[in-house]
């Protein structure tokens, strides 16, 4: 293009030659160039310090970096039920946390309750995320310095996974395989694992401990127990401390009333014995229907040992203290006492105050008599019993966070 107005190769005319065509520099043009570095100079800083004191590059730093005295615990599916009690805990605790969880059962309100409890920069952060996503877990490995993992995600309805068991396999055996793979690749040094009494299946010799034969009679049960022989083969070679913790029926919640447990209403038919009790309580069901009252137990109905979700999650918390290189413990978390149905559901009639309606009709098929658990082997290893084994009382401070809390964390 021909600029008609000036010949090429004439320089273009500037201000600071006004003068015979002699260079002319200005004093306080200078003065004027110099205090704008100045100026920017000092903007950077600023925004540098500003940085640095927002809580989310304290905690992008913070949470990739091991830090002397300070425990860097990844909690999985610690948006559900035990996982988020578990964080609460080890937040108290001062341990630095990392939940991630996919939120397919779990709740976000949860997390917001966490993260209001503990806002402070590098204490607690929350990334959602598919384990089953391998390139996902990993990426989340290489940028954060974990120091231990416990690994609670999972989904846990036995009725479900016989009806649709390869989700199991694939979201606790598969899964289970993806944790331990990033964590042996990082070096990441603690883990444990959140297993079932339903990996010992229908054990003729009650109470059952560590050493009865795991034959599990259902699907979740025998994801578990492949998830446990995965992590168990994987320690043979390994210097990771591992600890598998065996539950038995889990209920309770924070005594305080900041969590509590809300299932997917879609999952209630397949829901645990707490929570038909209070949907009961409440009028979304009619009534509880007691299936068998003919077993061979003291009344007829079956027998389960009931674990405070505070207790469980303090002896997480022994667990993790305890854990040590190259060593592998397996302990049972129960009280060691079986409940009848019966019994459990005049604790709920109690503990909520309503007259629920009971049915008693045959049995179900696939139950089991007795369950109850003999917690010999970690009273004496890792000082662990359970506190909290009023039966009411653990219904009570439940109940208390269901009636405030009617639609779960959605109205909280
Ligand atoms: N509740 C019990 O009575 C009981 C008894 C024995 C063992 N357990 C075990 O304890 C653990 C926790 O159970 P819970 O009762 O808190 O269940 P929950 O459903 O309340 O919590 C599980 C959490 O894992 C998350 N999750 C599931 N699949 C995921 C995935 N692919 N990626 C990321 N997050 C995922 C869910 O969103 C949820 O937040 C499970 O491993 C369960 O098998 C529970």
């Amino acid at each position: 293009m021909i600029n008609p107005g000036r010949p090429r190769n004439q320089s273009r005319p500037t201000r600071s030659m006004p003068f015979s065509g002699l260079e002319y520099a200005d004093p306080k043009k200078k003065g004027n160039l110099v205090g704008k570095i100045l100026l920017a100079a000092a903007l950077t800083a600023l925004c540098i310090i500003m940085l640095k004191q927002s809580p989310s590059f304290n905690t992008t730093n913070v949470f990739s970096k091991h830090e002397e005295g300070v425990t860097h615990v990844l909690v999985t599916g610690g948006a559900g039920y035990i996982g988020s009690h578990a964080a609460l805990r080890l937040l108290k605790d001062k341990y630095r946390v990392t939940i991630v969880d996919n939120l397919s059962r779990g709740n976000l309100g949860a997390v917001k309750v966490l993260q209001e409890l503990f806002p402070e920069p590098g204490r607690l952060q929350f990334i959602y995320t598919d384990l089953g996503d391998a390139k996902a877990v990993n990426k989340i490995f290489s940028e954060n310095a974990f120091d231990a993992v416990i690994h609670f995600a999972a989904v846990a309805y036995v009725g479900e996974s016989t009806l649709d068991p390869l989700k199991y396999y694939h979201n606790i055996t598969s899964n289970t395989l993806v944790v331990l793979e990033s964590m042996a690749a990082k070096g990441v040094k603690t883990l444990i694992y959140s297993s079932t009494c339903a990996t010992y299946g229908e054990p003729k010799k009650m109470p059952i401990t560590e050493e009865t034969p795991q034959v599990p009679i259902n699907p979740y049960g025998k994801a578990k127990k492949m998830a446990e022989d995965i992590i168990l083969d994987f320690s043979k070679n390994s210097d990771m401390g591992v600890m598998i913790l065996r539950y038995f029926n889990v209920i309770g919640s924070d005594p305080e009333g900041r969590l509590g447990e809300a299932p997917r209403p879609e999952l209630r038919d397949h829901g645990r014995i707490s929570g038909a009790c209070f949907d009961a309580a409440r009028g979304i069901i009619t009534g509880l229907k007691v299936k068998g009252t003919d077993y061979s137990t003291a009344d007829g109905t079956c027998v389960r040992d009931y674990i405070d979700v505070n207790d469980l999650v303090d002896a997480h918390v022994k667990a993790l203290e305890r854990a040590k290189p190259s060593k592998v413990g397996i302990y049972n978390v129960g009280t060691g006492k079986g409940r009848s149905v019966k019994e459990f559901v005049e604790a709920c009639k109690k503990a909520t105050a309503a007259n629920i309606k009971v049915d008693f009709e045959p049995r179900r098929p696939g139950d089991y008599a007795e369950v109850y658990s003999d917690p010999t082997k970690i009273r004496l290893e890792l000082n662990w019993t359970a506190k909290h084994t009023d039966l009411q009382e653990s219904l009570e401070i439940a109940w208390r966070w269901q009636k405030a809390h009617r639609d779960g964390y959605g109205s909280a």
